[in-house]
């Protein structure tokens, strides 16, 4: 490709990675968001290919045909049985998975970059070393981070692992790690540059292991998006290092998407960062204190109650939540809210921002079932009319429809904003047992006087509800 064609091509890439983002957020057109992300680069891939066969980076490295060919292949191949096999349950793992490879091939790349330098006579300017350190500094702890969040994520460990000063080891451990980056950038060839990278390396890597194990795997989402936003630091250091326009701007785009991302979900969970980071959310008996202290009693109902309670409604508000995930209930749901809407009654769904496991989780789930998007009302948007809502159906949720948040001061969920299912005139919880959520509290909700339990896995009782509905 000639080389005054390729900045322009990487301009047109740029806006297509730009587009892909902003298509990607509104559910109805995320799908073309991320083809159209991903068709940018693709051709970024064939501008960036020389087929003169000469050499592709600054160092004389050869172009080697059968090596991109043979990565993309196994690539594909992952990437394609992974998108069709993986549950919509275990999608936060993927993603987990995902993007610490991604920050393991930054750093690889920045590393091999570094050490051929190193290896070589000519002096290095800070200018390409400091890139260079970046990137193997943050991609490699992202990618030791991120293999702990996907097994956080699959339960392999129960609880955050904490210990008396594990901040301080932390931040002593970082102070070495960046006490070698300042002597590289000045050291950056020689034997001892090598040791010393190595020794950097290593050490990141033990860093990412160490920051996310006291995290709680409650809090893994977040941290996920953040050491997202950390891959795409790293890879736009990688463009830097290896004058690699399309880098640095799809870096750069990961990188403030993963941050904004992440400050979005502390918002809706009403907890700074630094608190997800080092507050082992989960850790302590703390989060179960309220259990036994909540006024009021358990109500149970059975489905054909409900169906006659739904049959006496004009409006009704259904608010999903992690256990409609894990019930794969999300078809029974549509089913009902369409058969109420063929007796008239007003249907929507309440969709709070962190419901599920990961951003988004709710509106995937629907959106698969085909609700219609107009259906699907945000936090904010909902709560102001909940006080005329008939009937509240909550499915599966459970932390994000707790009053605690609003009334009670010591709660560890206290600020969080909340969908508040406890101001309609009835509320249905549909969950299998009194068992609390994520956040490990019992729910004020289940004791308030106009709130019924209905038992069972969530798709089970929809279908006892569906069919009770259709036989009213
Ligand atoms: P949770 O509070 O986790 O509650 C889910 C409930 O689903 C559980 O109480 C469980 O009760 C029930 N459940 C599980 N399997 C079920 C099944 N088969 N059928 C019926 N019910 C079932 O969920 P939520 O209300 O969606 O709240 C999400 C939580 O995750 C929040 O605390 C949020 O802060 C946290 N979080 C979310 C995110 C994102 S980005 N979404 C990120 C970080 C943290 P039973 O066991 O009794 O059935």
């Amino acid at each position: 490709m000639s080389s005054q064609i390729v900045p322009l091509i990487i301009i047109g890439v740029s806006v297509l990675f730009i587009l892909g983002i902003k298509f990607l957020s509104s559910p109805k057109t995320a799908r073309m968001g991320n083809l159209v992300a991903a068709a940018g680069m693709l051709i970024a891939l064939f501008a960036l290919l020389k087929t003169d066969g000469s050499s592709v980076w600054a160092h004389g490295w050869t172009f080697n045909y059968a090596l991109i060919v043979i990565g993309t292949v196994i690539g594909l191949v992952i990437g394609a049985i992974g998108a069709y096999s993986v549950k919509m349950t275990s999608m936060p793992q993927m993603v987990a998975l995902f993007n610490g490879l991604g920050g393991g091939a930054a750093a690889l790349v920045a590393s091999l970059e570094f050490l051929h330098d190193a290896h070589g006579t000519e002096a290095v300017t800070a200018f390409i070393t400091v890139p260079m350190l970046f990137a193997t500094l943050i991609g490699s702890l992202s990618f030791s981070g991120s293999i702990i969040a996907y097994l956080k994520l699959e339960g392999k460990f129960e609880k955050p692992m904490t210990f008396p000063g594990q901040n301080y080891l932390n931040g002593l451990i970082l102070l070495v790690i960046l006490g070698l980056c300042g002597w590289l950038t000045f050291n950056a060839t020689g034997g001892n540059a090598v040791t010393a990278f190595i020794a950097m390396f290593a050490l990141a890597l033990f860093f990412g292991i160490a920051m996310v194990m006291p995290i709680g795997g409650a809090d893994m989402p977040v941290v996920i998006s953040l050491l997202n936003s950390f891959t795409g630091l790293a890879v736009a250091a990688d463009g830097f290092a290896i004058h690699n326009n399309a880098m640095i701007v799809a870096g750069t785009l990961v990188g403030s998407s993963g941050t904004l991302l992440t400050l979005l979900m502390c918002k809706a969970m009403n907890r700074p960062v630094t608190n997800v980071l080092f507050g082992a959310f989960g850790s302590s008996g703390g989060a179960k204190a309220a259990a036994g202290g909540v006024a009021g009693t358990v109500k149970p109902i059975q489905a054909d109650e409900v169906a006659m309670l739904l049959a006496y409604a004009q409006r009704v508000v259904i608010v999903p939540g992690y256990g409609m995930a894990v019930a794969q209930a999300q078809h029974q749901v549509r089913e009902l809210s369409e058969e109420l809407g063929k007796r008239g009654v007003e249907v929507q769904f309440a969709i709070h921002p962190v419901a599920g496991r990961m951003p988004g989780h709710m509106n995937v789930l629907l959106a698969e079932a085909n609700v219609p998007y107009d259906q699907l009302i945000e936090m904010e948007q909902i709560n102001p009319s909940m006080d005329r809502v008939d009937v509240c159906l909550v499915i599966g949720a459970n932390d994000v429809v707790n009053p605690a948040a609003r009334e009670e001061k010591t709660s560890p969920i206290y600020g969080m904003p909340i969908i508040e299912a406890d101001r309609c005139k009835t509320t249905i919880v549909m969950k299998r047992s009194m068992a609390a959520g994520f956040a490990g509290i019992e729910n004020h909700l289940f004791y308030k006087d106009n709130t019924r339990m209905l038992f069972g896995d969530a798709k089970a009782s929809l279908n006892a509800l569906v069919a009770a509905v259709k036989a009213n």
